[in-house]
């Protein structure tokens, strides 16, 4: 059968696909792939396989649903519309659980950067900036003992937890829609309602998945009620923060700092003022730029592709009420 894949992903997928007896065809590199193009492409498939591609709506699906698979290059799903997958009875899967650790680390990494306002201080040396010894220039924050409140304790929300905690000894809390146990256990950690969570980080870091609850959640009355030396992580969905009312919090010392890997839209603008702020740390989205973990989000992909073309049940299915 027939796959065609939006964009070059590890050899390893597409030798599973190609070893499962289907052909493959990856759009090239340098052609813009607009909606009209990929459904005339998809009308001689019988998969897709989504790496990178903007949203996935209903007309679409509509004009697709004769796939038998389409299996999504990301964990986060919030480019599909799954209601309109699941009527048409599309199968659509993801790859959870293998980028837990590498979207961790940028969470991690980004506090840190942000903390010590590194990315600024990196800006300075490649300015001609680097001057003498400054007793009481470029402060930053330490992190020791300070309270981790996780917005969404998921997998990747542990794994952070868990660095924080072996790093600094951080105390955590979490605000989920209702608490899980099976994370907040081993952390220790404490459910608090989300106000408390805003008010008692002293880094608040998103892991949720973006939704019509979580969309522009934290905005201007959010960051209002956070302490004034808070640092605020995202590396989960831009959408999730209000850029403008973010921006107005670090200016006017509501907040102390932000490091964000994800922004709404994606790419920024390279003149975006948030890219000049000491106490600010942007990174293009590489939560899961580990050639590990790509590899296996491959892996898992190329599986859900071959189940879904064997009309089997996808391994790592989103919508499993397509089989009802
Ligand atoms: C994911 O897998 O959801 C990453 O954020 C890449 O989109």
């Amino acid at each position: 059968m027939k796959v065609f894949i939006t964009k070059a992903i590890p050899e390893l997928g597409i030798r599973m696909i190609e070893n499962a007896g289907h052909e493959v065809t990856v759009y090239p590199p340098d052609l813009e792939l607009t909606q009209e193009k990929l459904i005339e492409a998809c009308q001689k498939q019988d998969a897709v396989l989504l790496a990178a591609f903007g949203t996935i709506d209903r007309h679409f699906l509509e004009a697709c649903k004769h796939l038998k698979v389409i299996a999504l290059y990301s964990v986060g799903y919030d480019s599909v519309d799954i209601k309109a997958a699941t009527e048409l009875k599309i199968p659509v899967g993801n790859t959870p659980g293998v980028l837990s650790r590498a979207t961790a680390d940028i969470a991690f990494l980004l506090m840190m950067a942000v903390s010590r306002k590194a990315f600024y201080n990196y800006q300075k040396i490649l300015d001609g900036n680097w001057k003498a010894f400054e007793p009481v220039e470029d402060l930053g924050l330490e992190l020791y003992g300070k309270t981790l409140g996780i917005f969404g304790l998921g997998k990747i929300g542990f794994e952070m937890a868990r660095l924080c905690q072996g790093a600094f000894n951080m105390k955590v809390i979490y605000h989920n829609r209702k608490s899980n146990e099976e994370y907040a256990g081993p952390l220790n950690a404490k459910y608090v309602s989300f106000d408390e969570m805003l008010a008692q980080s002293d880094v608040l870091s998103l892991h949720a998945n973006l939704s019509e609850s979580t969309k522009g959640l934290m905005d201007r009355n959010a960051f209002s009620k956070m302490k004034p030396n808070a640092i605020f992580i995202n590396t989960a969905r831009g959408a999730m923060h209000n850029e403008h009312d973010l921006k107005e919090a670090l200016e006017n010392g509501v907040i102390w700092g932000a490091g964000l890997d994800v922004t709404n839209p994606e790419p920024m603008d390279k003149d975006n003022p948030l890219l000049r702020m000491p106490n600010v740390c942007v990174l293009p989205h590489i939560g899961s730029a580990t050639a590990e973990t790509r590899n296996e989000m491959a892996r898992l992909a190329a599986n859900n592709i071959i189940a879904g073309l064997k009309g089997e049940h996808l391994p790592t299915i989103i919508n499993s009420e397509v089989y009802e």
